[in-house]
């Protein structure tokens, strides 16, 4: 999808949508068609011929991305910096200084061949609320700061640098762009030797709003238009590595043969069976495999895949690890294979605060909006912002229920009502203490 094509569907869509900003506070309203305008031009950086975007974190097009995106904060009144893991971090100063930051954020960075919605909606919200604030001559009494975190697609890396949970061990991990964490981070204009500078403690913040879709198709199949997120699930990601040998394909017997990718299937098996063997919402997925050498003719001797378990309980996550543990040596044995477990990303779950989703759902319906209480099965900043104070969120729609997908859409509309949330949620959390 071209540019053009992108904002006709998004007018169509709109029905025309635009809402002007006013003076009084209550009536204020973020410009719509303004946010729509920033995503289509957003859109451009990695498009890709499916209609969504690559722009994965460490890319060139994540960078040229990032330097759009810097170009809109700084047009909204914020003064932007790029800290040490490469987050855009913009602020304005706030009529007391002695107030503790009031923070919104999200993402640009996408997974490969994603779409044009997931960490945009909640960035171009954010930055939008900013600029309604400026236009309307209104200061917020704490400063007030927009951070586009880097890298959340690879595992929150960089709200896991602000929070003080960044593991060495993640500095060599391969990224989807070719580098390392460690070269990304410099890429984007970070320094890698020094994120014990941006590091935040518990209370450093007043709170933390986050705007996105999401990324499921209960709103929209129910037609309800705001979700209050009441928890975001933790996510642990392990890089499985399965050594057998590899030989020739046609004059090994089938009794033979020591198949690593053999081994991976029945794993593969394995961890379906376990996740759906007990009750809940949790979730396994093998979403990343690949054989060595790599040929028709070879019985490959080498799989590394990557594992993912999901759940709002912690120590869920880790009983189905063990049982996947377990499951994985008769299956090594039978295969004449090594199986080999290494953690390479734990996002832990959390919940939002109870006194924002409140509010969330208060302002919503202030708004005429209609809302729906819901955990997040999406990873997000969020959760790791929460160790550092009170967090909410709020999602719109995401027409059926596609993401992390070019095919992925939010209706304009859907969009300028969880913005004008945001705007006042916001702004009711500025005259809170909720410390
Ligand atoms: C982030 O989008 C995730 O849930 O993986
Ligand atoms: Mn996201
Ligand atoms: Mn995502």
């Amino acid at each position: 999808m071209n540019r053009r094509e992108f904002n006709r569907s998004m007018v169509i869509a709109a029905g025309g949508y635009f809402i002007a900003p006013r003076q009084a506070p209550s009536a204020l309203r973020v410009n719509g068609g303004r946010i729509v305008e920033h995503l289509s031009a957003l859109s451009e950086f990695g498009k890709n011929s499916q209609g969504g975007v690559s722009r994965v974190a460490y890319s060139e097009a994540d960078l040229l991305g990032r330097e759009y995106v810097m170009g809109l904060m700084r047009a909204a009144g914020l003064e932007v910096k790029v800290d040490a893991a490469g987050n855009l971090v913009g602020r304005r100063a706030g009529t007391d200084p002695a107030r503790k930051p009031l923070v919104m954020g999200s993402h640009v960075d996408s997974v490969p061949e994603g779409g044009n919605f997931d960490g945009d909606v909640g960035s171009m919200g954010a930055i939008e609320v900013a600029q309604t604030l400026v236009e309307n001559k209104l200061t917020t009494r704490h400063p007030l700061e927009v951070i586009i975190f880097s890298n959340e697609e690879g595992g929150t890396i960089g709200s896991h640098a602000i929070s003080g949970e960044f593991n060495e061990k993640y500095f060599n991990l391969i990224t989807n762009s070719g580098k390392t964490i460690r070269d990304g981070i410099r890429f984007i204009g970070g320094d890698p030797d020094k994120l014990a500078s941006i590091r935040r403690k518990p209370g450093d913040i007043h709170a933390y709003l986050e705007l996105h879709i999401e990324q499921g198709g209960i709103l929209d199949t129910e037609k309800i238009n705001i979700g209050v997120v009441e928890g975001i699930v933790g996510i642990t990601q392990w890089e499985v590595k399965i050594e057998g040998f590899a030989n020739h394909a046609g004059t090994t017997p089938m009794n033979q043969r020591r198949d690593a990718m053999l081994a991976a299937a029945k794993f593969i098996q394995a961890v379906n069976q376990i996740v759906t063997s007990v009750p809940g919402r949790q979730v396994g997925t093998v979403g990343k495999l690949q054989a060595w050498p790599g040929a028709y003719n070879v019985i490959p001797g080498k799989v590394i895949l990557g594992l993912e378990l999901r759940d709002l309980d912690a120590a869920k996550v880790t009983m189905l690890y063990q049982k996947i543990r377990e499951e994985a040596a008769p299956i090594g044995k039978a295969t004449g294979t090594t199986f080999n477990f290494t953690e390479t990303n734990t996002i832990v779950p959390a919940p939002t605060d109870e006194r924002i989703r409140r509010l969330i759902d208060e302002t919503a319906k202030g708004l005429r909006l209609t809302t729906k209480w819901m955990p997040s099965g999406a990873g997000h900043d969020a959760q790791e912002v929460a160790r550092l104070g009170p967090v909410g969120m709020i999602f719109v729609p995401s027409v059926g229920g596609i993401s992390h997908s070019p095919r992925e859409f939010s209706r304009p509309e859907d969009i300028a009502n969880g913005a004008n949330v945001l705007l006042h949620t916001l702004l009711k959390l500025d005259q809170m203490t909720l410390q």
